[in-house]
């Protein structure tokens, strides 16, 4: 069984090492946000990024950012607000 990831509703900021990483996108992870191989192969499939030097990101979790995985500000958070 596969859910949508948009229970959250608010991106998942996390730090990140320079690297490839899978951010998972069936909601079945037991890794979340990455993707652990535990998707179906007729459900939605993880999304792939690299990161090229340490940072923070932010993951979106809401599903409406047209930046996936990466949240956009659609779900109305900015990453200045936070302190
Ligand atoms: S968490 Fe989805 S757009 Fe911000």
């Amino acid at each position: 069984m596969t859910k949508p990831n948009t229970d959250a509703g608010m991106p998942i900021a996390i730090t990140l090492d320079p690297g490839t990483y899978d951010r998972c996108a069936c909601g079945g992870s037991q890794n979340l946000p990455f993707c652990d191989g535990s998707h179906s192969s007729d459900g939605p499939r993880p999304i792939r990024f690299k990161i090229t030097r340490r940072q923070k990101v932010y993951l979106c979790s809401c599903g409406k950012t047209g930046n996936r995985p990466f949240c956009d500000g659609g779900c109305g958070f900015s990453p200045d607000s936070e302190s």
